[in-house]
């Protein structure tokens, strides 16, 4: 906080803004049509994504004076992992669209940042290599369960051997949302060849696809080669457009990609079986139901995370802010929850662990940091909620973060 605040004063203005609406309106000049469309856009006609940002309005922080305190500790622990402040960078796929080599240099500005990030099923790097970039900051990775179990333990052994520290579950994606931005333009990301780096760099998924070319008849076959052309265009030709994939054999290779990679039929029968596939701490994300949440603490998940997936899945959902509260009323003080899906600030972070989230997770704002100005964009943006949190407790009393509590809020009611 210190060091920004003196930037200021002494005149220099950040290349990254500090606000999150100035922050959108430069990064929006500096991405492509499509990569816009596929990063700020939403489910329908974007209710959900209003939704969980008007639910921030309703509450409203009342700041104490003189409490003396000259120092905030900002750490936590979270599902085991020590955190430098009570943020993470939510898993993002294909954001290859936006930068080549996207996930490494997120990465890399999280761990500047001393932020961990959460690794997507759908990155555009192999998580080895993103580990990589992450040095000695922790980092989490997201799983879309496959069709395939097969494909599933490996996924979660990998993982476990590059040295994540809890694996994430995405509930509420075993189907992409309805987002005419995208459809709009014919441009979903897996049709450009992106974000299927964590399966063509997987052995299992191979092996798989090698089995799925002897398939019935009837069923799409797919040959190798057809494979490794998607996997070299994303490799070699980030935002690369559909009209490459007007040859068959890709598109068929896409087809086979979608029936492998996520399991529409996925229930809690599944979930179960996770504790005796991996010693990592499991945490749901996409939890917005009480009941949900109660059913995953019986389960004995190590954490949930309240999220609609920053809008992006069904339109008209309730917001998420409106869902943490519910959900931890139903959990209890003691289980962990986590929150996502509207942090724009420092002042939001206050407000969500203030309605009982133990840490929260950033989305579209580090994506346009990572826009702007690549890793080191990333770190700014990371820095800078950070520092309005900090700041943000200072002004308002709070020594640590266990202190924020509804106490520190009023709701408004007209
Ligand atoms: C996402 N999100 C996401 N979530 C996930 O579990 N796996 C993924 O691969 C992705 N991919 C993804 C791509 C892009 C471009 C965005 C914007 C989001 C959802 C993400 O993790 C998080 O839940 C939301 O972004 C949080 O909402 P805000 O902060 O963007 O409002």
């Amino acid at each position: 906080q210190n060091a920004i605040y003196r930037a200021g004063v002494l005149g220099r203005a950040p290349d990254v803004p500090t606000d999150a609406d100035e922050l959108e309106r430069r990064a929006h000049r500096a991405m492509s049509r499509k990569a816009w469309a596929y990063v700020a856009g939403g489910a329908g006609g974007g209710a959900t994504m209003r939704h969980n940002r008007a639910a921030f309005e309703r509450w409203r922080i009342v700041p104490r004076m003189l409490h003396g305190a000259t120092a905030r500790d900002l750490t936590t622990t979270v599902a085991g992992t020590p955190l430098r402040a009570p943020l993470l960078l939510a898993p993002v796929g294909a954001g290859a669209l936006v930068t080549p080599g996207s996930d490494v240099r997120i990465a890399e500005g999280a761990a500047a940042a001393g932020v961990p990030y959460i690794f997507s099923s759908q990155g555009c790097d192999p998580m080895e290599r993103t580990a990589a970039g992450m040095g000695d900051t922790p980092f989490w990775y997201q799983l879309y369960w496959s069709t395939d179990e097969r494909l599933v333990d490996s996924m979660i052994g990998r993982a476990e051997d590059c040295g994540a520290r809890a694996l994430v579950v995405t509930l509420d994606t075993t189907l992409l949302g309805w987002r005419p931005q995208d459809l709009n333009l014919g441009s979903l990301p897996f049709a450009r060849g992106l974000g299927i780096a964590q399966y063509t760099s997987d052995p299992r998924f191979m092996e798989i696809v090698r089995e799925r070319m002897t398939a019935p008849a009837g069923k799409p076959q797919v040959t190798l080669g057809a494979l490794r052309t998607l996997w070299s265009m994303a490799r070699n030709h980030p935002g690369g457009t559909v009209a490459n994939l007007r040859s068959r054999e890709p598109r068929a290779a896409v087809e086979t990609f979608l029936d492998i990679y996520s399991n529409p039929g996925l229930s809690w029968r599944h979930v179960e079986t996770l504790r005796r596939r991996t010693k990592l701490p499991i945490l749901l994300k996409g939890i917005l139901h009480p009941d949900d949440a109660r059913t995953a603490v019986a389960a004995g998940v190590d954490g949930i995370i309240v999220s609609n997936h920053g809008g992006r899945q069904v339109d008209h959902t309730v917001a998420a802010l409106d869902a943490l509260v519910a959900v931890r009323d139903a959990v209890g003080p003691d289980a962990t929850v986590l929150f996502d899906s509207g942090i724009r600030s420092g002042a939001d972070v206050f407000v969500a662990l203030a309605l009982g989230a133990d840490a929260c997770l950033l989305g579209r704002p580090h994506i346009y940091g990572l826009a702007i100005a690549g890793a080191d964009g990333v770190r700014q943006v990371a820095e800078n909620v950070v520092a309005e949190l900090d700041l943000t407790m200072a002004l308002t009393g709070v020594p640590d973060v266990a202190a924020i509590t509804r106490a520190q809020l009023r709701e408004h009611t007209r």
